[in-house]
């Protein structure tokens, strides 16, 4: 779904509960993956001002879960390591976001090409 706004982010972030309720993740879950869902989608809005969120169900093997793929064509990252420190942002912002996310989700992986553009790709597993 398309990120382009604010309201695109309670959109994003609604439709994340739903898909991981059907998944069968717990309630504190929901919560886990509706929040990871907003700051992707608020670091969209932030700082590539467009871009779109992708959620479906995964599976591998026994396990299942929800994956939530955060897509943008914006400026990307000069330094990811950096970026991924709790504090560091550019924006004047706590720079807890994609920390908070990587520590809140099961797996977390992020690509991000300097003037060309970020995906940050996150999945939670029914536990
Ligand atoms: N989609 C993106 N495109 C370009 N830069 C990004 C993107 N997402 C994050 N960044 C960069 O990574 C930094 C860290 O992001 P993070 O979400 O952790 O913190 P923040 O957005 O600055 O503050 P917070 O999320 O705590 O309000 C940002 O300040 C910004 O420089
Ligand atoms: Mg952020």
């Amino acid at each position: 779904m398309p990120v382009g706004a604010d309201v695109d982010i309670v959109t994003a972030r609604q439709k994340g509960r739903e898909l991981a309720a059907q998944c069968g993740l717990s309630s504190t879950d929901l919560a886990v993956v509706a929040t990871a869902i907003s700051e992707l989608a608020r670091n969209i809005v932030r700082y590539a001002v467009r871009g779109e969120i992708v959620l479906r169900r995964v599976e591998n093997g026994t396990k299942r879960g929800i994956e939530v793929v955060a897509t943008d064509d914006g400026p990307g990252i000069s330094d990811v390591p950096l970026a991924m420190q709790d504090g560091y942002s550019t924006s004047g912002g706590l720079g807890l976001g994609l920390p908070g996310v990587r520590r809140l989700m099961d797996e977390f992986d992020i690509v991000s090409r300097f003037g060309k553009g970020t995906t940050v790709t996150v999945k939670k597993w029914r536990r």
